[in-house]
């Protein structure tokens, strides 16, 4: 016979059938471990998703995909950057294969911002890395974010859902400006960086 390896447990394993108590013992605290295991694990999902203000992928309103471009909040003229009464903005994107539209927003710096986007198509992805935007846009569904921009400058927005053959060209922009540069508040109409 083999000496015993040095990383042989220290208590030889017990011949034969292992007594009900020990059975009992450790499954009781292999439970315990999982279950704790999970509540941490809540925690950091409940911590991070309060402190990063993160949100569902999607919310529930429903859209017709094949009639954005004829009537409805998604026509052509009401896409961009938009002035509410209440000093916030809103910004309506459309997601389709393989651009978003407008390719490029303008959004003012430490003002409340809402995306509404949706898909004409295909899923797509919405992320703007560094932030709490990142949401799917899946045809038939608006998808909606809240943010608020602390600084100025660039960000690059990939639509980060494989959505066909041209999906690694599918990029947009968001500028982050200062609010007087998107001109007067009380204006109806769209900004996008074509209109500067
Ligand atoms: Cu759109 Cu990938």
């Amino acid at each position: 016979m083999a000496e015993p390896s040095s990383n042989s447990p220290r208590l030889p394993l017990p011949d034969g059938l292992v007594p009900e108590e020990v059975v009992v013992r450790t499954e009781k605290r292999w439970f315990m471990i999982m279950a704790a295991m999970l509540v941490v694990m809540m925690a950091v999902i409940v911590a991070t998703g309060i402190t990063g203000a993160l949100h569902p992928s999607s919310n529930v309103e429903v859209i017709d995909p094949t009639t954005l471009h004829l009537q409805g909040e998604f026509i052509e003229s009401n896409l961009g950057t938009a002035f509410e009464p209440d000093g916030s903005v809103t910004v309506r994107i459309i997601a389709e294969q393989y651009e978003f539209v407008p390719q490029c927003l303008q959004v003012p710096v430490g003002t409340p911002v809402k995306f509404r986007i949706t898909s004409a198509d295909v899923v797509h992805g919405f992320l703007l890395p560094d932030t709490n935007v990142n949401t799917m846009v899946v045809p038939g569904f608006v998808s909606e974010v809240r943010t608020r921009f602390s600084k100025q400058g660039d960000f690059a927005m990939p639509c980060h859902e494989f959505c066909g053959l041209g999906h690694h060209a599918m990029w947009a922009h968001v500028r982050v400006v200062p609010k007087e540069r998107l001109g007067n508040p009380t204006s109806l109409a769209r900004v996008t960086c074509a209109t500067q």
